[in-house]
């Protein structure tokens, strides 16, 4: 058990104050950090929470594309991240000119891009349109049906995404290194130890580890999903934080962290870089801010509105 100073707690709820600033973390953060956090949720809900807030400062507990996110629908907002190097792996499976370079050999597709908002601003700005794991499908089902599609960057969302609204999509070839290490054999296991437990998996996943859950879904989705379900037992198959979210708000109930073949359950070393004492020190200093060329955050913005319109 982590213990937490107090002081430390009322040192950032004194900067907040002083900053006029909201705290928003995504559903993989630490325990304290949710704990502080003025909003806890999925990309798609700290999406919405960025875009509408009226603080003056934005104190992002994520990964950085998810700051940056915060920043393309609120401009005028300072946003600050606890660690400037807090990245992500599907991100950086997808750089900006790798993309633009494969549109432009491939021009005779006339591709609609489609990009899983866990991707860099210069990459929402080639997108026709942004979604997350919470609103994939029904943007999916909206796209034009006259187009070709490619799927940008998880090959693993796309290929659950093309099962469920059956709509053929090219696939960039990027994956969550924390997803795809859940294994067949390594969700067998817990299974087999806890007969009669609902398997709940992140649509990251492989196909493979997908087949064994009894229901795939957004890590927002996964906490309506289970209050509603009247299972006691439920193994849930994503990034280890999500556990302190669905303990803290559904109770009465038993959740058990999906393992790995190496590991009791799987962390992402980028959501965990960010710490109280980060935090903390991004409030006092305003530093490290998220900033970017305007003419880049206005092509961005257009794909991440369309996402939010469509998903209203
Ligand atoms: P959610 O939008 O479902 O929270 O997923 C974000 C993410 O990074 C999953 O790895
Ligand atoms: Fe990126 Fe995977 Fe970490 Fe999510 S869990 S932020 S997709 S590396």
């Amino acid at each position: 058990m982590t213990i937490v100073s107090t002081d430390l707690i009322s040192e950032i709820l004194d900067l907040k104050r002083q900053r006029n600033a909201v705290i928003l973390a995504h559903n993989y953060q630490i325990s304290p950090i949710q704990e502080v956090a003025d909003y806890v949720g999925d990309s798609l809900g700290l999406s919405r929470k960025a875009a509408e807030t009226g603080a003056d400062v934005i104190a992002f507990c994520g990964v950085h594309f998810m700051g940056e996110t915060a920043k393309i629908l609120n401009p005028s907002k300072t946003v600050v991240i606890p660690d400037m190097d807090a990245g992500c792996s599907l991100s950086d499976s997808c750089p900006p000119e790798k993309l633009a370079a494969f549109l432009e050999e491939h021009a005779e597709k006339n591709y609609y891009v489609i990009a899983y908002i866990n991707c860099s601003a210069g990459v929402k700005a080639l997108a026709d349109v942004i979604v997350t794991s919470g609103n994939a499908v029904r943007i999916v089902e909206a796209a034009p049906a006259d187009r070709n599609i490619l799927f940008v960057p998880d090959q693993n969302l796309g290929a659950w995404v093309m099962e469920r609204t059956g709509r053929t999509m090219d696939l960039w070839r990027g994956s969550c290194y924390v997803h795809v290490e859940f294994t067949r054999d390594s969700i067998h296991r817990i299974k087999a130890e806890h007969p009669g437990a609902v398997v709940v998996a992140h649509p990251e996943c492989t196909h493979a580890v997908r087949l064994l859950a009894d229901e795939v879904c957004s890590t927002e989705k996964m906490v309506s999903y289970c209050r509603e379900n009247p299972a006691r037992d439920f193994i849930i198959v994503t990034e280890s934080g999500m556990l302190h979210r669905l303990r803290r708000e559904v109770t009465g109930k038993n959740f058990i962290p999906g393992p790995t073949d190496q590991c009791a359950c799987a962390d992402c070393r980028y959501m965990k870089m960010n710490t109280l004492e980060k935090l903390r020190d991004c409030l006092a200093n305003l530093e490290p801010r998220i900033e970017m060329p305007e003419e880049l955050r206005a092509r961005a913005e257009r794909s991440v509105r369309r996402m939010l319109e469509l998903s209203e």
